[in-house]
């Protein structure tokens, strides 16, 4: 991590909502170039840029310093819309957006009807919904696995783009309309829209790869921007609520064309408990006043819907997990502060699923009341932590709190958060 031409990916370790967006932030000075590889604005990452907190969804963290490249790889499905809406907020706060931001022309796009559809499928599926954040991702991964996408590149060629717009809404409205019973999408109106976008953007858009690795030839230092996080991953999360693209480490590789062995070291990012947003099994989670405790205290509310997010005890399977499925040479533990007031911190060590014992997180899928989660009790420290950047400064049940948890996950910590201001962080 310290010497400059090193690679870098930082990745999340649970379900999201990690502080990948402060760990990204705090490293960045050490890289030249800032690359999201996967994912779309469901993702939302909180940066503090001149004494203030602002939200990027689909723009590299990295942009908060306009000496870095940022660069939205071909695995990432765009919304151009919510990219203008967002490059507009960011230039109206000072945030320099130039050339720093270059976009593969073979990422795809997201359209209204994916929106449509995937709003229409949550409403359907009622209390069996995954609990999306709405924003088009699944469908309009699944027109790209489908080969009948609409790539960013396609937006400046406008015969291409007229005739894939118009088989999309002959497809798709029929679909809406017929099955969902929702409005349909004018084809020339999405056209002329879709149109205007591509020549706006026009003079960011490349060959994604082309530019990766033309900067890692030149011996500069590029870390890979992970959204998302493992558990989230479309193929070794816990399916089918997950996201649909691969969040943990391999998308570095396919959605940036970036050969392996340049992915020098990962980094996991993992609070000190565990919190989910939307649906799904979450072994470890607290539906009574505690969790209700480190959601206030830990202000878990969603960055792109505002849900509450769901909140519980730290869960060792799953970072064993992570640390498997990334290969993680360390972990940034996040929102230790957040664990202050407990007399008692318990720590998930393992499941008992129907009378077995696991250590990792199986890659069937398990009903939340077949979890029995096996805790082990820590001492909490019962005082403020906050801001504290030694780890000599902690108190010993903090440390012996961490150092278990390096000991379950064999990767040692090599960063730990106490608070949301960059300089409230331990840097080992
Ligand atoms: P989608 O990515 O909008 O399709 O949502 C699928 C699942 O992933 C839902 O449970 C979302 O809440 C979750 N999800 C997607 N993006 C994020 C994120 O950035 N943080 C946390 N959860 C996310």
């Amino acid at each position: 991590m310290n010497r400059k031409s090193e690679n870098l990916a930082v990745i999340g370790a649970q379900w999201g909502d990690e502080g990948k967006g402060k760990i990204v932030d705090l490293l960045c000075d050490r890289f030249d170039v800032v690359a999201r590889f996967g994912g779309g604005h469901n993702a939302g990452h909180t940066v503090r840029f001149r004494d203030k907190h602002y939200t990027v969804k689909l723009i590299p963290s990295g942009i908060f310093h306009s000496d870095k490249l940022c660069i939205l790889g071909n695995g990432m499905v765009i919304d151009p819309e919510a990219l203008l809406e967002e490059i507009d907020k960011l230039r109206s706060v000072g945030v320099t957006i130039e050339s720093n931001l270059k976009i593969s022309d073979a990422a795809h796009c997201i359209l209204p009807y994916h929106k449509a559809l995937d709003m229409a499928r949550e409403e359907v599926a009622g209390e069996a919904k995954i609990g999306t954040t709405g924003r088009g991702i699944g469908p309009a991964y699944e027109t790209k696995v489908s080969r009948f996408g609409i790539r960013i590149g396609d937006l400046l060629d406008s015969q291409v783009l007229r005739e894939k717009i118009d088989f999309a809404c002959a497809e798709k409205n029929p679909l809406l309309k017929t099955v969902y019973g929702k409005p349909t999408f004018d084809p020339g109106a999405l056209f002329d829209a879709y149109t205007r976008f591509g020549q706006i953007l026009a003079d960011r858009i490349t060959n994604g790869p082309v530019l990766i690795n033309e900067k890692i030839r030149e011996g500069k230092s590029v870390m890979f921007e992970g959204a998302q996080a493992t558990m989230l991953d479309i193929d070794h999360g816990t399916y089918p609520f997950v996201t649909s693209s691969n969040c943990s480490v391999g998308g570095v590789a396919t959605g940036l064309g970036v050969a392996p062995k340049h992915i020098h070291r990962v980094i996991g990012v993992a609070k000190a408990y565990t919190t989910r947003v939307g649906s799904g099994p979450f072994p470890t989670e607290l539906s009574d006043a505690v969790g209700e405790q480190i959601r206030k205290r830990g202000n878990e509310f969603g960055t792109v819907t505002g849900r509450p997010r769901r909140t519980g005890w730290l869960d060792l399977p799953v970072l064993r997990t992570a640390s498997m499925l990334n290969g993680l040479d360390s972990i940034a533990l996040t929102k230790l502060d957040v664990l202050d007031d407990f007399e008692e911190i318990p720590v998930c060590v393992d499941y008992n699923i129907r009378g077995k014992r696991w250590s990792t997180v199986p890659s069937f899928a398990v009903a939340q009341g077949d979890y029995k989660p096996v805790f082990r009790t820590f001492k909490g420290w019962r005082k403020s932590i906050v801001g504290i950047t030694s780890i000599d400064d902690l108190p010993q049940q903090a440390r012996d709190y961490i150092r278990f948890i390096e000991d379950e996950t064999g990767c040692p910590i090599s960063v730990i958060s106490t608070g949301p201001r960059r300089e409230e962080t331990i840097v080992r």
